[in-house]
């Protein structure tokens, strides 16, 4: 366990202090200069982590069928620079050279998804012994190359043609994906010891289910309510069936959580903000781990839940997966689709990224400290963590992306924070390994650590790359190592 005075030593000097998670910066006008940093645990996993349809291209390959991003991105108007994943970064052929670079940086882990539709092209039925194939080459070569895998089920590729009988508004599709997941737990099972089921419930429903401004591009209230409920439930009905045959491996899943704050001191916006909450956090944690929906969703997820769900829903999970972005500043917001609440300005002074999402570090502490204090304290990985910036061309086979060092930098200090405050915390994989496709904002908004030339397909580790190898291999950078 690193003690909090270990942190407090570690801060490097000549660092702005305001560029400084909170309590850090308070710490550090204390705190004389280093030496060196403190150390994340030992077994403390360093990674970094992808999604199938964001980087695999070769959609028409190997028997795959089509998924709904694959419709939805071919939809003229719904991707902003026109494109689509096609290609993406052709992982799909590149996978070797891929594991290679994780190799390289010495990174333990990598948390990558595995396509439905490559695995059941409609589906349902038996599965496509190719697109299995592919995800066994992958395993394979990371396990040569001492790289864990970890792997998601489902990061928001429906196969299309469960989309065509209602996708995740049916309910008939939590025995689908149950029969996914032990399909292709029967295949990977043997060498993949971690599973996610899902990507980010709460994400997928809300944009894709009523927004719609991602795949499948559903629209209004009704069907997210039976988008997020029937996600919990192929959630929990397929970790006690894949619990049941391979009980030895680690089961759990992968939320998008954020603190929720009123933008501005309006009671009409504290309330816009537990309503919120309710939408982006609640209604997948409380399920999962108390068996039951926030108060203030429950009565609009009634329609939907028939006897037995929430017993169903709630389940043990070895892990949780934890993604983490930023804070959410919301306003109430009549017409605002979640919730009836929308986003608001952030604080004055806040510095955002090219995605113009806020940078704030210390919203991770506050997020693990709620699950150490509401949920039992689950033992957590980040699962995705990172950010997007116009990054200059690459240049002497490198790229200089100081800002993404010092936001990976300042979330890993956060990282050693929460775990000095008692949180579970086991690992953190960086979003992204590569720069890819970044949904309906297509290839214009680059997350990476290794660029990626979309003409040539060609990669370039950034400097983040390099950073992050130097605190895999334990270089007090920054005033963070990692190891015993
Ligand atoms: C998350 C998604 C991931 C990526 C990042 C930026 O919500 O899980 O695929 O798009 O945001």
């Amino acid at each position: 366990m690193i003690r909090r005075r270990d942190l407090l030593l570690a801060m490097p000097a000549g660092l702005a202090a305001s560029a400084l998670p909170r309590d850090l910066a308070l710490a550090q006008a204390a705190a004389p200069a280093p030496a060196a940093g403190p150390r994340l645990p030992a077994g403390f996993t360093l990674g970094a982590s992808t999604s199938s349809y964001q980087i695999e291209g070769a959609v028409n390959e190997d028997g795959r069928g089509a998924s709904i991003w694959d419709t939805f991105s071919h939809t003229p108007g719904r991707i902003k620079d026109g494109s689509n994943g096609d290609v993406a970064c052709d992982h799909y052929h590149r996978f070797a050279e891929d594991v290679e670079l994780m190799a390289q940086a010495g990174f333990g882990g990598y948390r990558f998804s595995i396509a439905w539709p490559r695995v059941q092209p409609d589906g349902t039925g038996a599965p496509n012994v190719p697109g299995l194939d592919f995800y066994d080459r992958l395993v394979d070569r990371l396990l040569a190359r001492g790289v864990k895998p970890f792997a998601c089920l489902y990061h928001w590729d429906l196969p299309q043609a469960l989309q065509d009988k209602g996708g995740w508004t049916n309910r008939d599709i939590v025995g689908c994906f149950t029969d996914y997941a032990q399909l292709t737990l029967a295949r990977l099972g043997d060498r993949v010891p971690r599973w996610a089921m899902l990507n980010e419930p709460s994400v997928h429903a809300i944009f894709g289910h009523a927004f719609g401004n991602h795949a499948p591009g559903m629209t209004g209230w009704k069907n997210y309510l039976a988008a997020q409920h029937h996600m919990n439930l192929a959630q929990g009905s397929a970790i006690r069936a894949v619990r049941a045959s391979h009980p030895r491996l680690g089961l759990g899943t992968v939320f998008s959580l954020q603190p929720v704050l009123p933008a501005t001191d309006k009671p009409q916006d504290a309330q816009a903000a537990v309503r919120f909450d309710a939408a982006w956090n609640g209604n997948n944690l409380d399920p999962l781990f108390h068996g039951r929906y926030p108060q203030i969703s429950a009565g609009d997820f009634a329609p939907v839940i028939r006897d037995g769900d929430l017993d169903l829903i709630k389940v043990p999970v070895d892990f949780l997966g934890v993604n983490y972005y930023g804070r959410a500043h919301v306003i109430d917001d009549p017409n605002g689709v979640i919730a009836g609440a929308g986003w608001g300005p952030h604080p004055p002074g806040t510095r955002t990224t090219a995605m113009g999402w806020p940078i704030e570090p210390h919203g991770l502490v506050e997020v693990l400290a709620r699950l150490r204090d509401d949920y039992g304290n689950p033992q957590t990985f980040i699962t995705e963590n990172g950010a997007a910036y116009d990054d200059p061309a690459p240049k002497a086979g490198t790229v200089n992306d100081p800002a993404r060092v010092a936001f990976i930098r300042e979330h890993l200090l956060a990282c050693q924070q929460a775990i000095a405050e008692g949180c579970a915390l086991k690992g953190y994989y960086v979003w992204s390994l590569l720069d890819n496709f970044e949904w309906a904002e297509g290839y214009s908004r680059r997350f990476g650590i290794i660029h990626v030339d979309f003409a040539t397909l060609q990669r370039t580790p950034k400097a983040s790359f390099a950073y992050l190898a130097a605190v895999a291999r334990g270089e007090p950078t920054g005033g963070i190592v990692t190891g015993p």
